[in-house]
């Protein structure tokens, strides 16, 4: 517990959170036409997907994609590779909801759902569980947040620093003195 200086989303929350969170998407697409195909965003967002996912109601496919933007340590950076795609046949029927972790500088999500768009998805919208609005680089609106935090930078329920920390059931706020 050393390296996190607080918790700042208890295990607790997070879970009213993906509860409200599910409720919005079930209303949204309840009576929606085709396929509705969640998109996690490896790796980050595993655990958030698998909670939000046993909450919907509506039926629902999984796909994942991987992306590398390079950057180091605790700044992601600009440019960005598509490790991992959606690769489907069917795409022109799929209603996508990309499920990220965390919106940073906004440019992976402006990226990626412009990449789905183009790949001829029937609909793409996005839902992320944490939004650092004071951090953007590039104007991006997320259809469903879980919760806007302030500029720090957090680990747990899956997000990493070096591929660490994405086990515990809450969200904390890495001390600096583990990356200064
Ligand atoms: P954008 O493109 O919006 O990227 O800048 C969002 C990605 O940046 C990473 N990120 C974080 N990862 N704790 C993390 O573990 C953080 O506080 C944090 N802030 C940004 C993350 O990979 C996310 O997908
Ligand atoms: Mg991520």
């Amino acid at each position: 517990m050393s390296d996190i200086s607080r918790v700042l989303i208890s295990a607790e929350e997070l879970d009213r959170i993906t509860t409200r969170v599910a409720a919005e998407i079930d209303r949204d697409y309840k009576d929606v036409e085709g396929r509705i195909v969640l998109v996690c965003v490896l790796k980050g967002s595993i655990v958030f997907m698998g909670d939000l996912m046993k909450k919907l109601t509506v039926p629902v496919e999984i796909e994942c994609v991987r992306i590398s933007s390079y950057g180091s340590g605790t700044t992601s950076g600009g440019r960005i590779n598509l490790l991992l795609d959606v690769d489907r046949a069917d795409i022109g029927e799929c209603n996508l909801i990309v499920v990220e972790d965390i919106i940073d500088s906004g440019l992976t999500l402006t990226f990626l759902v412009k990449h789905l768009i183009d790949k001829g998805a029937k609909s793409v919208r996005t839902v992320t569980l944490l939004d650092k609005p004071s951090r953007r680089k590039v104007d991006f609106k997320t259809d469903y947040v879980g919760k806007e935090i302030p500029d720090e930078f957090v680990i747990g329920y899956g997000l990493d620093y070096d591929e660490r920390y994405r086990e515990l059931p809450y969200v904390g706020i890495l001390d600096p003195s583990v990356y200064s």
